[in-house]
């Protein structure tokens, strides 16, 4: 008898983490921004994965998420596109897309789907863009919203604040879900509101610095990796202390190549 083939791992659905929700399951969402990390978080069990316009800041070194570009977007999709294999994989639209008009927004939104087997797109904003969502998933393409404190909205708002505005995040979530988002990011609220907001939701909500009342959680990968050089948010966790792993593996190496102690006999032809 042939032998059984194994069925190929398939990656979460939009449908999927909806019932996550309705099953009592908490929700992992994890930034990612390459291939290696990217293989790394899908392969440990993370739910859905996502190509952060924080990108902006973590990978290329800017002050604010407003510099990335599209084009750019699309080049790290790519590579977390082609790893991951379990994680529903969401991508940022970047700063201004989705205020310049749902049709360029659809246009934007669609290059990503057709690009970089990436299966969502998020955008900032509720109420105001409930005509963008709606657009974007009657085209077929899912849409996580995101409320609360909108880091591409940073001037706007005076900086990056803990949004205490329950109606109003409750107006642009409820928004959000009435226009066919699947799942709402809800960033920097307090825990009350964070856990209001998810109760009046019926699609999930991922809360980050957002509290425990949330369906989900996200974080940005190198600030739970303890990776990131530069500030980090009192509300993160770090897992693990990366960044001191890799400077210390790489004094070490940098002694051993000094001291001719490197490449030895093993590591030579
Ligand atoms: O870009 C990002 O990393 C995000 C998360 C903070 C949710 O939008």
């Amino acid at each position: 008898m042939a032998p059984k083939k194994k069925r190929p791992i398939s990656r979460l659905t939009v449908p999927q983490i909806i019932d996550m929700k309705a099953a009592g399951q908490r929700i992992t969402m994890l930034t990612a921004y390459d291939h290696t990390m990217a293989s790394l978080l899908d392969s440990a069990g993370v739910d859905m994965l996502l190509v952060g316009d924080s990108l902006a800041m973590v990978v290329q070194g800017h002050q604010n998420t407003l510099p990335v570009t599209l084009d750019e977007m699309i080049y790290h999709a790519e590579m977390v596109g082609r790893a991951a294999k379990r994680a529903l994989v969401v991508v940022d639209l970047p700063f201004p897309i989705n205020h310049q008009g749902v049709h360029q927004t659809v246009v934007a939104a669609g290059r990503i789907l057709k690009e970089t087997r990436c299966q969502a797109v998020k955008l900032e904003g509720g109420a105001d863009q409930a005509d963008v969502i709606s657009a974007l998933v009657t085209a077929g393409i899912p849409v996580m919203g995101h409320v609360g404190l909108r880091p591409q909205a940073v001037h706007a708002m005076g900086g990056y604040k803990v949004q205490r505005d329950l109606d109003q995040l409750i107006t642009d979530a409820t928004a959000a879900q009435d226009a066919g988002a699947f799942a709402v990011v809800v960033e920097c609220v307090p825990v009350e509101i964070g856990a209001a907001v998810s109760k009046k939701l019926r699609i999930p909500t991922i809360g980050i610095g957002a509290g425990a009342g949330c369906d989900g959680q996200v974080l940005v990968c190198n600030d739970m990796l303890g990776l990131t050089t530069g500030y980090v948010p009192s509300f993160v966790k770090a897992y693990a202390d990366l960044g001191n792993l890799i400077q210390s593996a790489t004094q070490k190496w940098c002694d051993d190549v000094k001291a001719k102690r490197f490449p030895d006999d093993d590591h030579s032809f």
